[in-house]
C-alpha cells in the first residue's frame, strides 16, 4: 500500500467542502491505489455540525480514506499536508462593499498563510477557492515566506468548464471535441473566456460562431454565471466548483492534457504585459506537479483590451489590501 497523502480543507463544513471531501475521500483526485488523510478545518461553531460530515465520511467506509482529522486549529489542520484547498472565506454581506470583503477575508488569509508556511510539508500544493480568490491567494503567498509563487494558485478552472460547456452546447458538440479555452484574469465579472485559440473537434471556434454572439452574451453570460446560479438556487455554485477544484488539482498534479491547457490563476511574471505580481489566470500547461504559463499565444487587439481590463481591476483589489502584502 502507497504512503497515505495528507489533504488539508478550510470551510470543509460549508456546500463546496462537503461535495469535496466525499470525492477525495473515494479517490476521485489521487487514484484507487492512494491512501488518504483528510484534515477538515472548520472555525469552533462549525465544528459541531462538522463531526456529522465525519460521521457520513466514515459511514462510506471509502478503501481510500485513511485517517479523518477534524478541527478548528491550523497548525493541526494544515501539519504536514501535501495538498491544500483553502476554501472558507467570508462571504460578502448586507451593505459590505468590496473594500470590506477584501479586509474581512485578508485577516483570514494573512494568518492562513503564515500557517502553511509554519506546518505544512515543504512541497506543499494550495488552491484558493474562495472568494475573491485571486487576490485571497495573493495574500496567503505573501504571508507564506517558506512557499515559493509556484505553490500556491488560485481557481479558474470553473470558468474554464463553464466556458467549454457553453460553447458546447451553442456548437451542438460534446464538451470533450473543445480544447485549448482560456478564462484571462479574475474570478469577476471582469474575467475574460477567450476563444481566439480554441478548437472544436480540430475546426476554428470562431470560424463556427457567430461574433456578435460571442462578443456581447457569451462572454457575459460566463462572466455571470455564479450570479446566474445564485438566482437559480438560492445558494452559490457548489457540486460544480468543487468538481473544478478537484479538475484543478488532479492535472496540477498528475498533468494536463498534452495537447491543450487549462486557466489557472498564478503569480504573474509579467508575461502578456500583465504586471508583476498579481495573481492571473494565464493559459497554463501542467505536469507532475509543477505548471507553466504559455506565454507565446498571439492575441488580437479584442482579447488585449478584455485582459487588460481585468489586469486592471486585479491592481485595485491588491492596492485596497498592500497593508496585508507584507510579513
Ligand atoms: C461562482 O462563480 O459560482 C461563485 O464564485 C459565485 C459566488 O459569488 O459565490
Amino acid at each position: 500500500m502507497k504512503k497515505p497523502v495528507t489533504v488539508a480543507i478550510t470551510g470543509a463544513g460549508g456546500n463546496i467542502g462537503y461535495a469535496i471531501a466525499f470525492r477525495i475521500a473515494a479517490g476521485n483526485l489521487f487514484g484507487p491505489d492512494q491512501p488518504v488523510n483528510l484534515h477538515l478545518i472548520e472555525i469552533e461553531p462549525v465544528l459541531p455540525a462538522l463531526t456529522g460530515v465525519v460521521m457520513e465520511l466514515n459511514d462510506c467506509a471509502f478503501p481510500t480514506l485513511n485517517k479523518i482529522v477534524p478541527t478548528a486549529d491550523f497548525s493541526t489542520g494544515f501539519g504536514d499536508a501535501d495538498y491544500i484547498f483553502l476554501i472558507g472565506s467570508r462571504p460578502r454581506g448586507k451593505g459590505m462593499e468590496r473594500q470590506d470583503l477584501l479586509s474581512a477575508n485578508g485577516a483570514i488569509f494573512k494568518p492562513t498563510g503564515r500557517a502553511i508556511s509554519e506546518n505544512a510539508a515543504k512541497d506543499v500544493r494550495v488552491l484558493v477557492v474562495g472568494n475573491p480568490a485571486n487576490t485571497n491567494a495573493l495574500i496567503a503567498l505573501h504571508n507564506a515566506p517558506n512557499l515559493q509563487p509556484n505553490q500556491i494558485t488560485s481557481m479558474m478552472r470553473l470558468d474554464h468548464n463553464r466556458t467549454i460547456s457553453m460553447l458546447a452546447e451553442k456548437v451542438s458538440k460534446h464538451s470533450s471535441a473543445i480544447k485549448n479555452v482560456t478564462v484571462w484574469g479574475n474570478h469577476s465579472t471582469t474575467q475574460f473566456p477567450d476563444l481566439q485559440h480554441c478548437t472544436v473537434n480540430g475546426q476554428k471556434a470562431h470560424d463556427l460562431i457567430d461574433m456578435n454572439w460571442y462578443r456581447n452574451e457569451f462572454i457575459e453570460r460566463v462572466q455571470n454565471r455564479g450570479a446566474e446560479i445564485i438566482e437559480a438556487r438560492g445558494a452559490s455554485s457548489a457540486a460544480s466548483a468543487a468538481s473544478a477544484a478537484i479538475d484543478h488539482m488532479r492535472d496540477w498534479v498528475h498533468g494536463s492534457d498534452g495537447d491543450s491547457w487549462v486557466s489557472m490563476g498564478t503569480y504573474s511574471t509579467g508575461s502578456y504585459g500583465i504586471t508583476s505580481e498579481l495573481m492571473y489566470s494565464f493559459p497554463t500547461h501542467c505536469s507532475n506537479r509543477e505548471f507553466k504559463t504559455i506565454t507565446d499565444l498571439e492575441l488580437d487587439d479584442f482579447s488585449r483590451e478584455m485582459i487588460a481590463l481585468s489586469e486592471k481591476e486585479l491592481i485595485k483589489e491588491r492596492d485596497m489590501i498592500r497593508w496585508l502584502l507584507c510579513e
